[in-house]
């Protein structure tokens, strides 16, 4: 192992602390992930821990995440900025995230409106998204749909991989800024005219619009490396905010439907620059049912009136776009496959809710494949798999959750501890959290 100190962690009464006791030498940093396809309700319950925490950090994806919080009668829906800064806490932005500086600027203004002013740094190593990068985005969807966001993300990480990005130190020194968009602008224009597409901008215009811009986020850019690898070292705790979810990642995702960075857990430390050793634990994030939004493979995807029941009971639309969520039921297939490329070994379990009252409920346990049944999903065979479902009998949802999350899980109703019990078997994780409603107060810690 490497030179890094084992913390001796103390056992406390906290929320956070119980879920991290359960090992016994700890670095206490902690990834949350989304285990199916986004929207899992990561921003609940990054929420919930960072009340615990010391800081919070987003290491991929941008301004395509929609991580709702509800607080009393608050609702905040957040982007770019990570969940933790509701409670307050100290928050960073990583290299791996691409960074839409009008976006976060926005994002920043309805906060504080709300009387919120987040404790916020930004890697000078993150990548920026300027308008070309939407419009190609736009123009790339309309060659070949993957229902993106249109936020720009795949064309900012292309530019990145390819050594055309425009990093976060460059943007905020306009002479630099200058000299990259003079090398990139004129790149961008001929692009997109492969697509036809109508840009004008030059590299003069861009810096026109951008230099002003890059002067109000110069105060938040800080070497944040240092800083959060010391949080670790000291035994602070750090929670890693996952965006998107596992079957959207890049690599272990339904390519080419996914998104364009690293979701799973592997991305906290290239997107960070904390290294694997001092990550400690992961947790996935699951719906009790599954929803999608965008194109792509959904082996257990409902067709018809009982999808959109739930989507109208979940009010599953996309966060960031509005967009109806593709509805279908628990795969657990993919939960185990997204167990193991993330390593986690407990799932926060959301929503069930919402499948009160429905009467049976379906669970995807396997699927039939042209090699024959198999347990876990695979990327590679996921436009053909065909689920495999045993029914459960389902439970009537009690008039007030707040009360009974209160009460503890035995006093929830019968067919929901006997589903939770039911899933995690089938999945070889624990749910060491059950989520029945939006609200802080609506989630049970078991
Ligand atoms: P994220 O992207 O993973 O953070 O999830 P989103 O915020 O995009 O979507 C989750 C939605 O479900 C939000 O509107 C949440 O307020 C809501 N939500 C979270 N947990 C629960 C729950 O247990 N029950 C219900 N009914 N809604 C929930
Ligand atoms: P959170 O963090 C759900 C989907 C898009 C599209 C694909 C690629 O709120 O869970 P992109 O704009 O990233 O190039 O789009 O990924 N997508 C999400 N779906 N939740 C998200 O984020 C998503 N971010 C991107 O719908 O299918
Ligand atoms: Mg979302």
């Amino acid at each position: 192992m490497g030179s890094f100190r084992f913390v001796k962690f103390t056992k406390g009464s906290s929320t956070i602390d119980n879920i991290l006791s359960s090992r016994i030498l700890i670095m206490p940093g902690i990834v949350i992930v989304g285990a199916q396809f986004g929207d899992e309700g990561k921003g609940k319950i990054v929420d919930y821990l960072s009340q615990d925490a010391d800081s919070i950090v987003r290491y991929q994806g941008g301004a395509n995440a929609g991580h709702t919080v509800v607080t009393g009668n608050k609702k905040f829906k957040l982007h770019l900025i990570p969940s933790g800064a509701i409670w307050g806490k100290k928050c960073y932005i990583g290299n791996g995230v691409v960074f839409d500086p009008e976006e976060f600027l926005e994002e920043l203004d309805t906060l504080k409106k709300d009387g919120i002013t987040p404790n916020i740094s930004i890697s000078p190593l993150c990548h920026v998204i300027f308008d070309f990068h939407k419009a190609m985005d736009a123009a790339e969807e309309s060659a070949r749909k993957v229902g993106t966001t249109k936020k720009g993300i795949g064309p900012a990480y292309a530019d990145k991989i390819s050594r055309h990005g425009i990093r976060m130190c460059d943007f905020i020194d306009d002479e630099r800024l200058m000299k990259r968009l003079a090398m990139e602008v004129e790149r961008k224009r001929e692009s997109l005219k492969l697509y036809n597409s109508e840009y004008n901008d030059t590299a003069d215009s861009v810096f026109k619009k951008y230099s002003g811009i890059a002067k109000k986020i110069k105060p938040f850019v800080h070497h944040i490396i240092g800083d959060l690898n010391t949080q670790l070292d000291e035994g602070k705790k750090v929670i890693f905010e996952g965006a998107q979810g596992s079957l959207l990642d890049v690599d272990f995702g339904t390519y080419p439907y996914v998104t364009s960075s690293s979701s799973c857990s592997g991305g906290a430390c290239t997107g960070t620059g904390v290294p694997p050793m001092k990550i400690t634990k992961c947790i996935g994030i699951a719906k009790a049912y599954c929803t999608r939004v965008g194109e792509g493979p959904f082996p257990t995807e409902i067709h018809g009136k009982t999808g959109e029941l739930i989507r109208e009971r979940g009010a599953e639309y996309g966060t960031t776009t509005g967009r109806p969520r593709r509805v279908g039921w628990f795969d657990a297939p993919m939960v185990r496959y997204s167990s193991l490329v993330n390593g986690f070994k407990e799932i926060a379990l959301m929503k069930a809710d919402v499948l009160g009252g429905m009467g049976k409920i379906k669970v995807c346990i396997e699927y039939e494949t042209s090699e024959g049944k198999v347990k876990r999903f695979s990327s590679a065979t996921a436009e053909t798999a065909k689920p495999i479902y045993e029914e459960v009998e389902g439970w009537e949802n009690p008039g007030d959750w707040k009360n009974a999350a209160k009460k503890g899980f035995q006093s929830l109703p019968r067919g929901l501890r006997e589903f939770v019990d039911y899933i995690e078997a089938l999945i070889g994780c624990k749910i060491s959290m059950l989520s029945v409603g939006p609200s802080r107060e609506e989630t049970l810690v078991r």
